[in-house]
């Protein structure tokens, strides 16, 4: 019987208009370009602006700009994922309203939370479905809006988070293409160091958490930092080693936007030239679930049936892991 694997058949893309720019943020905190710039390589970021708008409508576009691009007929989706932190409403999922409105009138939906790894998980799940046969087409939307959790009072995190969407199509391939392997981790020590304290069920919220701005993201960046560089390091370079690939093997590393510092060791560590590596954080910051499919769609055009594709990402919780997947098509 030929082996079932999952590949990625079309992408999509969605960033709103709003560009708020590192001299913006010089007005709002004690910050300046240039610290921005050599410490993340931000240099911009994309901000969603108007009155109830959620995570939602980015990734409803997102998918309707893959729709376009591939023709695909939305009723053939059998499963769309939301992987976002930033749902639109903490409870009523955020992919079954975005399911109805892009017509994926035959699909279940749910959203999936991992924080910065939401995507990369999603790609896990999204393939499981596809490999056992259990589904044909899982359509993984990577959609946060971050600005909303943001306090632009903190320099710790308002200069690097943005907003934005970016969506995946997993299909059946039976050369073998898409995903190879994958290492996924968690560690629960992460949860202090990079978490909303209030809003969820140990700290309901209250006028008191909201003077205390306990509704907004916090993260203590320099241990995340570190955390984050060793560990999506070491993932990236065991998936290598266990597929008997070396550097010249990879065509792209597929590194989560969180800091160009990080993605840069990584980088070096796995031993891939600067060339290999897509970014996109000096324009879009870090889009938490949409670094990932941003990155798909901003390189589509570069990518090329049988390149081999490292992914790696690292997100609170702790939550990290990286994959290797083979891309399926020429656009
Ligand atoms: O998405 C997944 C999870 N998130 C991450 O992976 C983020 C990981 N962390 C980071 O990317 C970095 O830690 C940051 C970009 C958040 C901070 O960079 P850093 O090099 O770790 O800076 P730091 O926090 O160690 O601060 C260095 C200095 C401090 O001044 P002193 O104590 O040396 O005088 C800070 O007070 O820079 C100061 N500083 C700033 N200066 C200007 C901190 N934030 C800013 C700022 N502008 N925005």
């Amino acid at each position: 019987m030929t082996k079932i694997t999952a590949a990625i058949s079309a992408v999509g893309k969605y960033v709103p208009e709003y560009v708020l720019t590192n001299k913006e943020l010089e007005t709002y905190v004690e910050t300046n370009d240039e610290w921005i710039t050599s410490r993340t390589g931000i240099k911009e970021r994309r901000i969603l602006k108007g009155e109830g708008l959620g995570t939602s409508y980015m990734a409803i576009k997102a998918s309707e700009d893959l729709i376009k691009k591939s023709n695909l007929n939305p009723k053939e989706i059998d499963l769309v994922i939301v992987a976002t932190a930033t749902p639109d409403l903490m409870v009523a999922s955020t992919a079954v309203y975005v399911a109805t409105e892009i017509g994926a009138t035959n699909a279940f939906a749910y959203d999936l939370q991992a924080a910065c790894s939401s995507f990369l998980y999603a790609m896990s799940t999204a393939s499981s479905y596809i490999e056992s046969g259990r589904y044909k087409k899982v359509l993984v939307i990577g959609a946060d809006k971050m600005s909303s959790i943001i306090d632009y009072t903190d320099r710790a995190t308002c200069i690097i988070f943005g907003d934005g969407a970016g969506a995946a199509l997993f299909e059946a391939n039976t050369e073998g293409l898409g995903l190879q392997d994958e290492y996924l981790r968690s560690d629960g020590i992460g949860r202090e160091f990079l978490k909303i304290a209030a809003g969820g069920s140990i700290l309901p919220p209250s006028l008191e958490t909201v003077k205390n701005g306990q509704h907004f993201v916090r993260q203590e960046g320099k241990t995340v930092f570190k955390y984050a560089v060793s560990n999506m390091a070491a993932v990236s370079e065991k998936m290598l080693e266990r597929n008997n690939l070396t550097e010249k093997d990879i065509q792209w590393l597929v590194a989560h936007q969180a800091n160009k510092r990080i993605i840069e060791a990584t980088a070096k560590r796995v031993g891939v030239h600067s060339d290999k590596v897509m970014m996109n954080i000096h324009k879009y910051g870090n889009t938490t679930s949409a670094t990932l499919p941003l990155l798909l769609a901003d390189y589509e055009k570069e990518l090329k049936k049988g390149d081999n594709l490292i992914f790696a990402a690292f997100g609170g919780g702790f939550t990290w892991g990286a994959a290797y997947l083979k891309w399926a098509y020429n656009s």
